[in-house]
């Protein structure tokens, strides 16, 4: 489950609690001054684990689920993926019928004194080192008395721990009017819309059902940037499948070597925390998932996050333990990515069986079954979760290089999730380069190139503030390119640099943005 920062952590490599992490402070800090992400109503304060993002954030993320949705989405032809765009409040009713109301909450404890709120479970785990998951408030109570813990910040006594529910409540219309929540998660648009999108799209199991969109958790502690946010995006599928049919994904073939790195409940029993790498194949028939589904999107997910610059050996998936899988998941195998603040989960992978459908069918009386060639059958479902500001920020940290030599740090995203795909620069600011530069940038821009035009101080100084917020090509206009049409391009990574003819420019940086040419291949 997105979001649930941390689960078997002391059994699987820690979350890091309130050790410095100086990369961590180092990237969030260049994140904010390169104007990637900052808080939201900065000027008045703000609300903490509430952020905006810049231009360049803002870029990254289009960018970000612009290629999930090709890969997770449009590309997908058996089953088939239909989009959703549903509302981000829902009734009351809806979410008792899902669990959220009484089970989506999280033990809290309060200072006596200063009444700063804790979660329970990590002021235990962070003062004591021990994993809590899954204990009563009772029991949790029991421990920190025990253990005499008292407030991090004034030393003072604590509270009892009592559950906090997790959801933003709204007042829809006038005089208090109907009691709607913020939706804690995008998926249950998906199960309240899934007859109608059926019926509209003759749609026949299995099929899959995509939602982008804002999601709502009212985090006790936000912490640690983008990891522990109120207000953030998710990626969802909800996979339907016909309960028999789990055991084969008719586009397996295209995933089965792919080799996924996984850590499995029985290694976590023993404390071990390096992951066993296999192929998709292997871990369906070793029985180490519970489907076909699952492991094909274990499979995809690690191609995925392999092309947005996340190292093969720094994600795993980590089978989650019974006392902290969601309340609605028969099992999860959540992607985690190890990062200098520990190991932060970025997707949710859920098999979340028929629990939704059900629920929904028997709280609203209608009838969400379908037919499976004269069957009535209630789907089960295969849910990836994907939390994109958390991806962010993997990614930034994933991709931030120090100054290797250049005189600057730098950030090496790959070109197709890259803020900025080129910078235009004319060698010097005069005519006629100005001119021809201003004319290439508007060129590449009227191609769909995203590309900005810089000619101010000097080429290296222009070099450096590309390299900065991670361009991956500046494209010179220098004396040459009047006479012979020609124009350079500087290659962030390797700092080469290749002269190519300009009409040919638009489909260079198309071709090395797509994969198809590589830069070495130029020179
Ligand atoms: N839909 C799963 C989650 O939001 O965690």
């Amino acid at each position: 489950m997105v979001f649930m920062e941390g689960k078997g952590k002391s059994k699987s490599g820690g979350r890091k609690g309130k050790e410095e992490s100086s990369l961590f402070d180092k990237v969030w800090t260049l994140a904010n001054h390169r104007g990637f992400v900052f808080p939201s109503a900065e000027i008045y304060g703000g609300i903490a684990g509430i952020y905006d993002l810049g231009p360049l954030g803002a870029k990254l993320k289009n960018n970000l689920v612009q290629a999930w949705r090709e890969f997770f989405v449009l590309r997908e032809t058996n089953p088939p993926v239909y989009e959703l765009d549903g509302s981000t409040i829902l009734p009351y009713d809806a979410l008792k019928a899902s669990g959220h109301l009484d089970s989506f909450t999280d033990p809290t404890v309060s200072c006596l004194k200063c009444k700063k709120w804790m979660r329970a479970d990590h002021l235990i785990e962070d003062s004591l080192g021990l994993y809590v998951e899954g204990l009563s408030p009772e029991e949790l109570t029991k421990i920190i008395r025990e253990n005499n813990l008292v407030c991090p910040d004034c030393g003072d006594g604590l509270s009892d721990v009592s559950v906090f529910n997790l959801m933003l409540g709204v007042q829809v219309g006038p005089a208090g009017g109907q009691t709607a929540f913020l939706r804690p998660e995008t998926a249950q648009d998906i199960f309240l819309d899934f007859k109608r999108v059926q019926q509209s799209m003759r749609a026949k199991l299995p099929f899959g059902i995509a939602q982008i969109g804002r999601s709502y958790r009212n985090e006790i502690s936000p912490r640690q940037g983008l990891i522990r946010v109120r207000e953030f995006t998710q990626m969802e599928i909800e996979m339907f499948v016909h309960p028999r049919e789990l055991g084969s994904h008719p586009s397996f073939g295209r995933v089965r070597d792919v080799r996924i790195r996984i850590l499995t409940r029985g290694q976590q029993m023993k404390g071990e925390i390096e992951p066993v790498e296999m192929s998709a194949g292997e871990s369906l028939e070793k029985g180490i998932l519970p489907n076909a589904y699952m492991a094909y999107y274990l499979a995809k997910e690690t191609l995925f996050y392999k092309s947005l610059g996340i190292p093969y050996d720094k994600f795993h998936f980590r089978h989650m333990m019974p006392e902290e899988t969601p309340f609605y998941s028969g099992g999860n195998f959540d992607l985690e990515v190890e990062l200098s603040i520990g190991r932060k989960e970025i997707v949710g992978n859920a098999y979340r069986t028929s629990y939704d459908l059900s629920n929904h069918m028997k709280k609203s009386g209608k009838d969400l079954s379908v037919d499976f060639d004269g069957e009535k059958v209630v789907p089960e479902v295969v849910e990836p979760s994907f939390g994109v500001e958390r991806a962010i920020y993997c990614i930034l940290e994933h991709c931030y290089r120090e100054d290797d030599g250049r005189g600057w740090s730098w950030f090496q995203f790959p070109p197709k999730i890259a803020p900025l795909t080129a910078l235009v620069v004319p060698l010097v600011r005069k005519e006629p380069l100005t001119d021809i530069s201003f004319k290439t940038y508007e060129n590449l821009k009227e191609n769909g190139i995203d590309v900005e035009y810089d000619d101010r101080g000097s080429v290296g100084k222009r070099y450096a503030r590309a390299d900065e917020i991670g361009i991956p090509f500046c494209v010179t206009i220098d004396y040459d390119t009047p006479k012979a049409n020609t124009v350079t391009i500087r290659d962030r990574d390797s700092r080469k640099q290749v002269v190519v003819n300009r009409d040919s420019l638009t489909e260079t940086i198309s071709k090395l943005v797509s994969g198809v040419i590589k830069f070495e291949d130029l020179l």
